[in-house]
């Protein structure tokens, strides 16, 4: 290893150290071949794989779904989708161009099948095309891009049909044959749906075989949080109770329901996005060193944490829904598809404790919400003040405290708050800012966010997957202020104004304990 200083030139131009290798044959069955999430990150998502040579050589694209179509005319779709995207900036995919040669490997083999979901015969039509001899080895994932609803049912049909049966080798340590299955969220909608879904899944297939996916674990910001915390040796002394005074975790969206407001009426922002996304950032943070970086002992240490999370008390959460803007944009309530009296949240603020002895006595303050002023994913870690300032007339009390900011999206980097001195005769302090940006440091490519994850799905990894386990006690966490808000009609709502910093009472959550949220529409709030 060596000492060299790069500039962000070298790092650039140099080649990965460590370079990826595409995967072994194998097949995708995609369930909702013409839904949204399909064409919008999955179908970019394996262009992108097959565009940097990490696509399997032998591949094969499989379409179910209920609409009327067959294979050209699904790959035409997908082609003038995909297309729709280049030179879009606005568009999650960024391409420049469709590559013929890109596109032709991608779905040379894509067959579609057409059929009801709960329907044997759609099964047996599927194993017949599966099970007949081919380049992909009979190696397959299934990747239920469907609403929730389904996930059960398509597993005991799968199961049923033989299609989850993997054949190993004779050892019984690699699969000859494997099959995958990956499960989109929400996983279970309270602690008892998810237990029950797991049973199901569980019937039909073993827990190797079960990828239950979260999309934040696909960000390279989200990743690089263990990198940070674990290949450099100097945080790990500071990263505990006794040099940390508590954690703002804030997922901060623009967007409002959108078109989803069906689905939302009936899920709302805690469901949507705290025992899954949120909760992903928090254990990322909170978890022990991990004995190596393999599935096992990543997902124990997260397991670890989440069994480690205190039941939230209802009364250290708060929920909100948005009205309309000053400026005319409608509220939650107006929304396509939402009741007129809606109390479905649209924003929740919460105060965790993880009982465990890192992090006795560090709060966990978490918020996220739909509309508010700006869109921001950041991790917030506030260290304790310094003991003792030896500098006259200044009041130690009023030292800005030093800020550790990892920043998910949209800005990608870290910064770091202290305090220096003011040049000049007299001993000044002033709080500057210290910040990475990847965008300084490495060349960015089209990404969408789900290619590592689909990538780590046919490696046969679970690395950046939840266990079983990890989705029963998330739940468990939320369980107390999901009954309690079940049984409550808000009476407050809306309580927020589109594009705002979201209601007045989750400042209370901190200000009990003298703190305050750091503002979310302050684009240089490093520095307060
Ligand atoms: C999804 C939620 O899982 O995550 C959406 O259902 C939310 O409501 C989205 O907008 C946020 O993800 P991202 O990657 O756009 O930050």
């Amino acid at each position: 290893m060596s000492d060299m200083i790069h500039t962000p030139g070298q790092i650039m131009q140099a080649p990965p150290r460590r370079a990826a290798k595409p995967p072994g044959p194998c097949a995708m069955v995609i369930f909702g071949a013409g839904g949204d999430l399909t064409k919008r990150l999955l179908v970019p998502a394996l262009y992108n794989l097959a565009h940097t040579g990490l696509l399997p050589e032998h591949f094969e694209l499989i379409g179910v779904d209920m609409a009327d179509l067959d294979a050209d005319r699904w790959r035409d779709s997908l082609h003038a989708m995909l297309e729709s995207f280049v030179g879009n900036a606005a568009s999650e995919s960024r391409i420049d161009k469709i590559d013929a040669a890109t596109w032709q490997h991608l779905t040379g083999a894509i067959t579609y099948i057409r059929g009801d979901l709960n329907d044997d015969g759609l099964y047996e039509r599927l194993a017949q095309h599966i099970e007949r001899p081919s380049p992909t080895g009979g190696n397959c994932l299934f990747y239920l891009a469907v609403a929730d609803r389904f996930f059960g049912p398509v597993t005991a049909h799968l199961g049923k049909a033989g299609l989850l049966e993997e054949h190993w080798d004779p050892d019984g340590t690699k699969p000859e044959r494997w099959r995958h299955l990956v499960i989109e969220k929400p996983f279970g909608h309270d602690r008892a749906s998810a237990r029950e879904l797991n049973a199901t899944i569980l019937r039909n297939a073993e827990e190797h075989q079960i990828y239950r996916i979260d999309h934040f674990l696909g960000k390279e910001t989200v990743q690089n949080i263990m990198a940070l915390r674990f290949a450099n040796g100097m945080f790990e002394p500071i990263w505990n109770r006794d040099r940390i005074d508590h954690v703002q975790i804030t997922v901060a969206e623009t967007v409002g329901v959108e078109s989803r407001g069906r689905f939302y009426e009936k899920t709302g922002a805690l469901r949507d996005m705290v025992p899954n996304h949120v909760f992903q950032l928090l254990a990322m943070v909170a978890m022990e060193p991990p004995a190596g970086f393999n599935a096992r002992a990543v997902r124990s240490r997260k397991s670890d944490v989440f069994a480690a999370m205190r039941t939230v008390a209802p009364e250290c959460a708060v929920r909100g829904q948005y009205g309309p803007a000053p400026n005319g944009a409608p509220g939650y309530r107006q929304e396509k598809d939402v009741a007129p009296d809606s109390g479905t949240e649209t924003y929740v603020a919460m105060q965790v404790a993880i009982d465990n002895w890192r992090w006795a006595g560090v709060p966990f303050y978490l918020r996220t919400g739909k509309r508010m002023s700006r869109r921001v994913t950041e991790i917030a870690i506030r260290f304790k003040p310094a003991p003792q300032a030896p500098f006259e007339a200044t009041n130690v009390a009023a030292l800005p405290p030093n800020w550790l900011l990892l920043q998910i999206q949209p800005d990608e980097g870290i910064a770091l708050q202290f305090e220096v001195k003011r040049p000049g005769p007299v001993v000044d302090l002033a709080a500057v800012r210290m910040a990475f940006k990847y965008a300084d440091w490495f060349p960015k490519e089209p990404n969408v966010g789900y290619e590592t994850l689909i990538y780590d799905v046919m490696m046969g990894d679970q690395t950046l997957f939840n266990r079983a386990d990890m989705v029963e006690e998330t739940w468990r966490v939320v369980s107390a202020v999901l009954e309690d808000w079940e049984a409550r009609k808000p009476e407050d709502f809306p309580s927020y104004a589109a594009g705002s910093d979201g209601p007045a009472e989750a400042d209370m959550l901190l200000e009990r304990s003298g703190r305050a949220w750091r503002p979310v529409a302050d684009t240089n709030s490093a520095l307060r």
